[in-house]
């Protein structure tokens, strides 16, 4: 059976009677690369904000890793990384703390 590192179903996203994203289902496998494009408005950030636990669905479901996004969101977030348009970084953490923070969230130990 063919592992999927994503798999949505039919996932949606109403803001009141707007539809932002319209039942997209699709799947990517581990080790693809994906690219995700559309025109302005689509709804590829709305769908990458669900995709990160940032946003929740209106319905629909989608897999990470394996890990339900509706009922095991923690677990997805240890199993992601995003890059985004402008830097995450805390401008009040130096460098180091930056890197110690997100890697205390990821879980990797002090002397790694
Ligand atoms: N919080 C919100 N409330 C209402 N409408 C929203 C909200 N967020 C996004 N939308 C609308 O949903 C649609 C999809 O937006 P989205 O930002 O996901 O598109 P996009 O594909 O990322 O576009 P772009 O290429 O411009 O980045 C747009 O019409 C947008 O105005
Ligand atoms: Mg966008």
């Amino acid at each position: 059976m063919t592992k999927y590192a994503l798999e949505l179903n039919n996932i949606s996203k109403k803001y009141g009677d707007f539809t932002a994203v319209d039942y997209l289902s699709l799947q990517v496998k581990e080790g693809e690369i994906f690219g995700f494009l559309g025109p302005n408005g689509a709804g590829k950030s709305t769908t990458i904000r669900i995709l990160c636990t940032l946003a929740l669905p209106t319905s629909g479901s989608a897999k990470i890793a394996g890990y339900d996004l509706n009922k095991d969101s923690g677990k997805v977030r240890e199993n992601i990384g995003l890059v985004a348009e402008k830097l995450i970084m805390y401008d009040g953490l130096t460098a180091y703390q930056n890197l110690r923070f997100f890697g205390k969230l990821y879980g990797i130990p002090k002397k790694s």
